[in-house]
């Protein structure tokens, strides 16, 4: 049975596989931050003799699912790949599809958002992307900015390294302009990021099989759980999802440790603020 204390009505069958996954969830220990390398679209397409950008559009569908079953669940946060530093050297014509697409999602489904109490973020730099673009992000952003449920980060124009050099770049025009810094933390470095005051992710799905990290999220995933389904993302829902979940939940984390003792204190286990 559904865990009574989430808002889950209406979203799974009676009888049906994923009500058995969610069944097997411990709410408890739920990971507060999900990661996805959204991948395998082009393949999906392929496979159906259908244009690259049909499976970009396809996989639009899957987002909705899996950010409306993230935020039903209670997760504090969900970050999804969506077009990374890289993917603007593929044919212009796929990269404008895709920004196309990102636009539709978010003037079709920022009700929605709002309606579920999900805060929208972008993470990345977002100063590459078009004004028009970066424009109606930031109205969708600062819309929603209030909600205390699901934070939503979409990873565009996202590159791991290029977060660290902005980060190195915020540090030190912060310390030119202060004077005398202090010797730099874990902690204090964090705080430059893109997610500062995010939880780690605790869980990184990817999709299609492949086997790797492509540049995303690369100091924050330090300690995360990785999960890779051969799913292809167009067809991922719900029901990988939560068998993501119940299989991380079968891990034994023990962060360079010998036991499966609790996450020792000195780990961060920051609140939520962004
Ligand atoms: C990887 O598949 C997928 C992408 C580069 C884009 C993902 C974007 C979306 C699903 C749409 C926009 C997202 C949001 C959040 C509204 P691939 O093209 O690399 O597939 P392949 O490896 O099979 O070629």
């Amino acid at each position: 049975m559904p865990h009574p204390a989430r808002d889950l009505e209406g979203l799974i069958a009676k009888g049906s596989p994923e009500e058995n996954l969610l069944s097997q969830i411990d709410f408890k220990r739920l990971p507060r931050h999900i990661a996805i390398i959204m991948d395998g679209n082009g393949r999906w397409a392929r496979m159906r003799d259908l244009p690259r950008v049909a499976g970009h559009r396809a996989g639009i569908i899957a987002v909705r699912d899996v950010v409306e079953i993230s935020a039903r669940l209670g997760l504090q946060v969900l970050t999804l790949y969506a077009f990374s530093l890289e993917n603007w050297n593929r044919p212009r014509m796929e990269v404008n599809t895709l920004m196309g697409l990102l636009r539709e999602y978010l003037k079709k489904e920022l009700d929605t958002l709002q309606a579920n109490n999900i805060a929208f973020k972008v993470i990345g730099r977002m100063e590459e992307l078009s004004p028009a673009i970066r424009r109606e992000l930031t109205e969708g952003m600062e819309a929603t900015r209030g909600n205390s449920g699901l934070l939503f980060n979409i990873a565009l124009s996202y590159g791991g390294r290029a977060e660290i050099v902005d980060a190195c770049n915020r540090i030190l025009d912060d310390r030119a302009r202060q004077g005398a810094p202090r010797p730099l933390d874990e902690a204090t470095f964090a705080r430059y990021l893109y997610t500062a005051g995010q939880p780690d992710p605790d869980l990184l799905i990817r999709t299609s099989g492949e086997l790797r990290i492509s540049n995303f999220l690369l100091w924050q995933i330090a300690y995360a759980e990785i999960w890779v389904t051969d799913t292809l993302w167009p067809d991922f829902r719900k029901r990988e999802l939560l068998q993501a979940i119940v299989d991380y939940q079968k891990r034994d984390r023990r962060y360079g440790r010998v036991g499966s003792e609790p996450e020792p204190v000195g780990l961060p286990r920051r609140k939520v603020t962004a």
